[in-house]
């Protein structure tokens, strides 16, 4: 499909996405001086911001070597996270089935991220990954031994309040007052596992674009944890579009 009157915005996209991709390669140190970065294209509907980003930035990302994924938030679905976590999903998939048929001999990509993963997440951040990322299972792998029944009961409980922790577009705001303390420590937790997740696996790949499309429906959980991912500052060969519509934003 051709792309009418982009020509400036895809220049743009593709010089941010060079640039950072070089700014990676160039700094052997890259982990520790990374600066996080997010586009964000906003509009009216229709005025096309999600083709842009698909047509416009994702070919040019597969071409020096980094996966494009993306999540879009429904209208209607009120999943919390759900965007980032389908994006997640993707990426996922990436990883345990395409980039594992290129594979040669020896150990998988896939594996050699599992075998991280373990290494580097006790029990209850591999449980609560699973619970916000439950696309991300099989990457993660199966759990080692059982968590004692009433920790896990502890898991799920503070799951279920990650879970209903959000909701600028139902504007709930009981919702969110009755998070407890003890859901807001499992958030950050939850915040800090993904981000040392995504330390584990973009450094392991040439590079990867998550992009969140219809980010005027996200949760405020999503904008949380975007945030976090942001302003961490050690994620290398991670870019973060977004997209929204501008007159749609919830006050
Ligand atoms: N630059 C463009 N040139 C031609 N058609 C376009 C362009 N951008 C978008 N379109 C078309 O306009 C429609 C709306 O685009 P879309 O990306 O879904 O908008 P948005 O995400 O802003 O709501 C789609 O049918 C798409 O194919
Ligand atoms: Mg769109």
């Amino acid at each position: 499909m051709q792309l009418h009157g982009r020509d400036d915005d895809i220049k743009l996209l593709r010089s941010k996405l060079r640039e950072l991709a070089k700014k990676d390669d160039c700094d052997e140190d890259a982990a520790k001086n990374h600066v996080g970065e997010m586009i964000l294209v906003s509009g009216t509907s229709g005025t096309g911001k999600s083709t842009l980003i698909h047509k416009g930035l994702a070919g040019d990302a597969s071409k020096i070597g980094y996966i494009f994924v993306s999540g879009k938030f429904e209208d209607k679905l009120l999943r919390p996270l759900s965007a980032f976590s389908d994006a997640m999903s993707c990426l996922a998939k990436y990883i345990t089935v395409e980039h594992n048929n290129k594979m040669g001999k020896g150990p998988s990509t896939a594996t050699l991220l599992r075998d991280k993963i373990q290494n580097e997440f006790d029990e209850d951040d591999m449980e609560q990954l699973r619970q916000v990322l439950p696309g991300c299972a099989e990457l993660l792998g199966t759990r080692r031994y059982s968590l004692p029944s009433s920790q896990a009961q502890a898991q799920a409980d503070a799951a279920v309040l990650i879970r209903s922790g959000s909701g600028s577009k139902l504007g709930d705001v009981r919702r969110r007052a009755s998070l407890t303390l003890a859901g807001k420590e499992s958030i950050s937790r939850m915040h800090n596992a993904v981000r040392r997740l995504l330390k584990i696996i973009c450094p392991c790949l040439k590079g990867v674009v998550l992009f969140i499309d219809d980010l005027q429906w996200s949760d405020t959980a999503t904008l949380d944890l975007l945030k976090s991912i942001i302003l961490d500052g050690e994620i290398p060969r991670l870019l973060i579009v977004g997209a929204y519509r501008e007159d749609e934003v919830p006050e």
